[in-house]
């Protein structure tokens, strides 16, 4: 019998329509979102891709009613981030064996812990869409530093594009991932914020808003900081720096990681896999890096067959790239970075801020 998918939130969450439409053995059963031509635009995408023959998704603008009735295998929530605790505790309660959760994983420590514990009690799988790790440029990356290719890593300086909840999350785990994947000592950040009309944006939809272009300081429902600056030292002694929002480097693109070495540099600048891999020349300059990469790699395809495989093998999602472990490290941080920002103090884990720190300042908690 085929894996039965759905699919909650269909801006981003086009991405895991067509990945999940892709894959053999699944059938993408339902497709939730509040705007109803969506759902219908995606279910013709789905028919499109799967093949003449294959099942047509059901349209829903209800995700409890989806739920019930379609009771998915699979489900993927890209929803504003707001909810994605919610909808991910309720699908692990209602059946579903694995779940793909957009970044960040949720708006604060205690839901991100919720969610967690309710798959774990379910025995759902969960991950967390930090695709970039699944292959391309960082895979590479990553190989590069643990042979030694620019000598001992002792500095990564990232710099991105809009707030760092929603997109330093994708630096965040990248570093982490190309560092080696250990753990953190201490970090130490700061952020500004215009004095927006908070009372009005608070809880509005109309204020989730994708891309980065902040309204008024929310976004994907919640507070947003305009610049922010973070310092991090992981355990095994590589420093991290990053630079968010109009504090990002001057003339990078939306997203820029610089890794240096004892004996050399790498910067990956840009977005697009095989095109934006740069290593520094003896003269100072960069140079792109001559290595043949697969450019067009679906990595949220990649992501769903690998979850796929953990279902029929039955094992657990710290099996997999994107599964809770590297999920919660990485959201501990992102949390620890915003609480030194509101304390302006060092802080080290375990983070106990369970709360939003930016939503804690602003008295909105
Ligand atoms: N992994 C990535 O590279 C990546 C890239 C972009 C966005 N994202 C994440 O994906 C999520 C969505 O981002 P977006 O840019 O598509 O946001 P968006 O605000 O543009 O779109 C969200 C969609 O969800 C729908 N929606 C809202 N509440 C809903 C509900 N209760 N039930 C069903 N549908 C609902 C909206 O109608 C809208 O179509 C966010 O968490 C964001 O951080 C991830």
């Amino acid at each position: 019998m085929k894996v039965r998918a759905a699919v909650a939130g269909l801006r981003m969450g086009r991405n895991h329509v067509a990945a999940l439409a892709k894959q053999a053995n699944v059938d993408v059963v339902a497709l939730c979102d509040l705007d109803p031509q969506l759902a219908g635009d995606q279910a013709d995408e789905v028919v499109r891709i799967a093949g003449e023959g294959s099942v047509r998704p059901k349209a829903y603008t209800d995700y409890s009613e989806m739920l019930e009735r379609e009771r998915p295998d699979v489900v993927a929530i890209a929803t504003p981030n707001r909810f994605h605790a919610a909808m991910t505790i309720e699908a692990a309660k209602g059946g579903a064996k694995a779940i793909c959760c957009e970044k960040p994983i949720a708006v604060d420590l205690a839901e991100a812990r919720e969610m967690v514990a309710a798959c774990a009690q379910a025995g759902v799988r969960l991950i967390v869409n930090h695709q970039r790790r699944l292959g391309g440029d960082f895979e590479w990356i990553r190989d590069a530093v643990a042979r030694g290719a620019i000598g001992d890593l002792y500095l990564i300086r990232a710099t991105c594009a809009g707030d760092m909840l929603s997109d330093g999350t994708h630096l965040i785990d990248s570093s982490l991932f190309v560092a080696g994947d250990v753990d953190w000592k201490w970090a130490f950040a700061s952020y500004h914020r215009a004095d927006y009309e908070t009372a009005a944006a608070a809880g509005s939809d109309a204020k989730s808003g994708g891309g980065f272009d902040k309204l008024g300081g929310w976004r994907f429902g919640h507070p947003v900081e305009d610049g922010m600056f973070a310092v991090i030292e992981l355990t095994n002694g590589v420093r991290v720096e990053f630079l968010t929002g109009d504090l990002r480097l001057p003339g990078r693109p939306y997203h820029d990681v610089e890794l240096i070495g004892t004996s050399g540099s790498l910067r990956r600048s840009g977005d697009k896999d095989n095109e934006n891999l740069f290593q520094r020349s003896a003269d100072g300059s960069w140079e792109p890096v001559p290595v043949a990469l697969e450019p067009s790699v679906d990595k949220i395809a990649r992501s769903y067959e690998k979850l796929l495989k953990l279902l029929a093998d039955d094992l657990p999602d710290s099996e997999h790239p994107l599964g809770t472990p590297h999920a919660m490290r990485g959201f501990e941080l992102l949390m620890g970075v915003y609480e030194s920002a509101r304390t302006r103090r060092v802080v080290t884990r375990p983070v106990e801020q369970l709360r939003y720190p930016l939503a804690v300042e602003l008295g909105l908690e």
